[in-house]
């Protein structure tokens, strides 16, 4: 029998962090017997992720969205999509954002396995709206489209414009074949703002940031009074407790 649901979530913070809550959801979605379909939607890359799945109690997905939606893999092969490849890489380069962001100050560039030929990321802690702002103007003036993601009050991540993890995940969920109102979205920080605007049920843990936790009171949002994975496993009742009922 084909899957009812499809649930897209993060994982830094949502599902993982709290191993024994981890092991609870694990069960809980092993019960389901593939009632739910899963895919993992994160800021890392594939082998990180992959690494993940070997060493935890984390479901194994059918695909992984990483680097912020910046590439979507087949999950174990991780073949990377092409189609998705090639609608996110107009008039993109890596290299020029950053050159044009070398002389700012605050911007820290993260590390080298943060970053991908789709992904420019740097750590830039406390920035306020304003200096976000300017930061995406001067790459405009240069002639550059990109999508600014902030997130965790420190994360700063640049992806080719149209890029992120909303667009991603609907991408996902109609390759896959799932409506929308058949899609459930799980998360905790600026990262995983955009897939909260695709009229999917979202699923936001008690421990996000205020950033995500803005959402709260748009319709299909969920807020759970729980943290982490225990915070998803109880969406997850929630909404197919709901969708039982329509
Ligand atoms: C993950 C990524 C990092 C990114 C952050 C927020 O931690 O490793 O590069 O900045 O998510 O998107
Ligand atoms: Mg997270």
């Amino acid at each position: 029998m084909p899957a009812e649901l499809l649930l897209i979530s993060d994982l830094d913070n949502t599902l993982l962090g709290d191993a024994e809550a981890l092991d609870r959801f694990g069960r809980h979605f092993a019960a389901l017997h593939e009632r739910v379909a899963i895919v993992y939607a994160s800021g890392r890359f594939f082998e990180s992720i992959r690494k993940d799945v070997e060493t935890t109690s984390l479901p194994a997905p059918l695909a992984v969205i990483g680097g912020v939606g910046s590439e979507i893999r087949s999950f174990p092969g991780g073949q990377l999509n092409v189609t998705w490849a090639e609608r996110i890489s107009n008039n993109w380069s890596a290299e020029q954002v950053q050159s044009v962001l070398a002389d700012e100050g605050r911007l820290e560039l993260q590390p080298k396995h943060s970053q991908s030929a789709f992904k420019v990321s740097y750590f830039l802690p406390g920035a306020s709206p304003d200096e976000l702002d300017d930061l995406q103007a001067k790459l405009r003036a240069a002639g550059l489209q990109t999508s600014l993601i902030y997130s965790s009050e420190r994360d700063l991540d640049f992806l080719p414009r149209g890029a992120n993890k909303g667009t991603a995940a609907a991408f996902v969920a109609s390759q896959l074949g799932f409506a929308h109102d058949r899609v459930l979205v799980a998360g905790d920080s600026g990262n995983d703002t955009k897939m909260f605007e695709h009229d999917f049920r979202g699923i936001i843990v008690s421990n996000a940031h205020e950033e995500l936790k803005r959402f709260a009171d748009k319709p299909r949002v969920y807020l759970s009074p729980d943290a982490r994975a225990d915070g998803v496993r109880d969406g997850l009742t929630h909404w197919m407790g709901k969708l039982a009922g329509d």
